[in-house]
């Protein structure tokens, strides 16, 4: 009985109970938004860290019997939402529905003994479930349901496309399968809420807000989880005094950036210290956005801390728009991003590889450049803008309008197999050498400078957002557009083809555009001619192995 999802009216009332962040317009944008079944990043954010702060991690042997924990549990209070998941163990996050139960729970928790290491004694929500019954009361199969917080493998994901009927379904189908689910986007908030703790000894009124693909809508499961430290949000900043008054003494620094530097190296050096749970800290501060990166174990997240990093938060707000104004936004970005991962387009390691972040500018510029075209330019988006959503940011125009209603679209009804074939040969097509990219205009224009790919950032737009990618990757790019089009073009691979036996069905449509390519072996092969034999060897024996991979599945 204790176990009730948290409606939203509920959620309202955490909202107005909830001092430090209450005003009018959030309460009434909130309820104008839920009317018309979009919310504003703004609104979501707001109910997903108050979630958050109600919430607490447990570590939890994997033969925990659920009804005795959560029947210990809520002698603290009634718990509004829990659920397991395996992370090097298994993990429960558990909501209540109070944040007095919190801290009733850690008042009763212990620091832990043991005679080898000390513990440092920085209390966290982050805890370790222990169990002191007899031992034939333990080991009993537990029977807890872990939810996934990563993805099928590709071979998998290659299977299940190639039982879908049309390429339509295909393409949701690939969205399902890879977007973040319910539960992944609260541990996310958890682990930023967990985190504000650390830096809250410094700067008690700070917030951690995710940003970037874990709250654009376009975030895959397993993918890193960027950061933003906001002590802007710190009262007490432009107040208008008359009379006596008295302001805080500070010390100050030459620049903005000389105070973010130090304030990541601070927080960075306790993350370290004190952080349970987070190994591997590395603060490099010295990149144009300076930034502390580690992993935190108990989530699996690779995480990245950034502070001051207003323009980010701002283009993930855009994406998370465009993606909200038609499904088929969502929908292609995942495919293209997918298709781009499975051919090593894009990669984990940072290099010369096109990012996702510039992968998506493009999929939204594509579908800027439909007849009609499928959504707005953000030119448009900023002149529907109201005086709320007037943003300057570092010197730059960062307003456009936030709510969705005021968004009206054309009616542009391409399928989604004609949009994804049509994206495709765009970019096989694409006069890169001469244009930029631009989702401000909406249209290409001439390159402002040298560059192989040029994506003019979209709120700092004397940048290049793909800055990094080289020649080569853009060929490569350019040569698997040109291969995938043609693909899909041809009867014998654009059709279900059923069959198959034992080895599953028969790889088709967008299945295919996922398999290993022709023609970036034959690049690789010309490549590997130059290449020392030792790298041959180790190609071939990758390439073997996906090959391998492939017919097991
Ligand atoms: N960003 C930006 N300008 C860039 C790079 C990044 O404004 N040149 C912002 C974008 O809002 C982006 C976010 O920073 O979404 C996080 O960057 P990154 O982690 O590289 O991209 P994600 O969109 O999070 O994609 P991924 O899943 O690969 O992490
Ligand atoms: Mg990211």
């Amino acid at each position: 009985k204790c176990l009730q999802r948290a409606d939203t009216t509920s959620t309202i009332s955490c909202v107005l109970s909830s001092e430090k962040n209450l005003s009018c317009w959030m309460v009434s944008s909130l309820l104008s938004d839920e009317k018309n079944g979009q919310k504003s990043l703004h609104t979501l954010q707001v109910e997903r860290q108050e979630q958050a702060e109600r919430s607490v991690l447990i570590s939890c042997q994997s033969s925990t019997n659920e009804k005795k924990f959560l029947k210990y549990l809520s002698k603290h209070g009634e718990i509004s939402k829990y659920f397991f998941y395996e992370s090097y163990g298994v993990y429960a996050v558990v909501e209540f529905a109070k944040q007095e139960s919190v801290s009733s729970l850690l008042e009763g928790a212990a620091i832990p003994g043991g005679s080898h290491e000390s513990a440092v004694p920085f209390k966290s929500r982050l805890l370790s479930l222990r169990n002191f019954s007899p031992v034939d009361s333990q080991n009993q199969p537990s029977g807890l349901q872990c939810q996934p917080q990563t993805t099928i493998p590709i071979s998998e994901l290659i299977k299940r496309l190639s039982r879908e009927k049309s390429i339509d379904k295909q393409i949701t189908s690939l969205a399902e399968a890879y977007q973040l689910t319910e539960e992944n986007s609260r541990l996310r908030f958890l682990v930023c809420s967990l985190l504000k703790d650390i830096a809250a000894a410094y700067f008690p009124e700070c917030t951690i807000k995710p940003f970037g693909s874990s709250v654009n809508g376009f975030g895959k499961l397993g993918c890193d989880l960027d950061m933003f430290l906001d002590v802007d949000s710190i009262s007490g900043r432009n107040v208008k005094l008359s009379g006596l008054s008295l302001e805080y003494q500070m010390k100050r620094a030459n620049s903005e950036r000389a105070v973010t530097q130090s304030i990541l190296s601070v927080i960075g050096e306790c993350v370290d210290q004190f952080g349970p749970g987070c190994v591997g800290v590395q603060k490099i501060l010295n990149a144009r956005c300076p930034l502390v990166r580690f992993a935190h174990q108990p989530s699996g997240f690779q995480c990245d801390l950034t502070a001051n990093n207003r323009v980010a938060m701002k283009s993930t707000e855009l994406l998370y728009l465009y993606g909200g104004l038609d499904p088929r936004v969502r929908n292609l970005v995942f495919t293209v991003r997918c298709w781009a991962r499975a051919h090593g387009v894009t990669s984990s390691i940072p290099g010369a590889w096109i990012t996702n972040f510039s992968l998506t500018v493009m999929v939204l510029f594509f579908l800027q450049k439909r007849s009609p075209p499928i959504i707005p330019t953000l030119d448009h988006l900023r002149d529907l803008a109201g005086p709320a959503d007037k943003s300057v940011i570092e010197g730059n125009d960062c307003t456009f309008v936030s709510n969705f209603n005021k968004i009206r679209l054309e009616s542009n009804t391409e399928t989604l197999e004609k949009l994804l074939s049509e994206f495709f040969e765009f970019y096989a097509t694409f006069p890169f050498s001469r244009m930029s990219i631009n989702i401000r205009k909406g249209k290409e224009q001439n390159k402002p400078e040298v560059a192989p790919l040029h994506i003019q950032n979209p709120f700092e737009t004397s940048l290049n957002v793909s800055k990094n990618v080289n020649a080569s990757q853009l060929d490569r790019f350019v040569s698997l557009c040109q291969e995938s089009s043609w693909l899909l073009q041809q009867s014998e691979t654009g059709t279900p083809r059923g069959g198959g036996g034992d080895g599953g069905p028969t790889p088709w449509g967008l299945a295919t555009l996922l398999l290993p390519s022709q023609v970036a072996g034959i690049k690789s092969r010309k490549k590997r001619r130059r290449e020392p034999a030792s790298e041959r060897i180790k190609g071939l024996l990758e390439s073997l192995k996906n090959k391998n991979q492939l017919k097991k599945s």
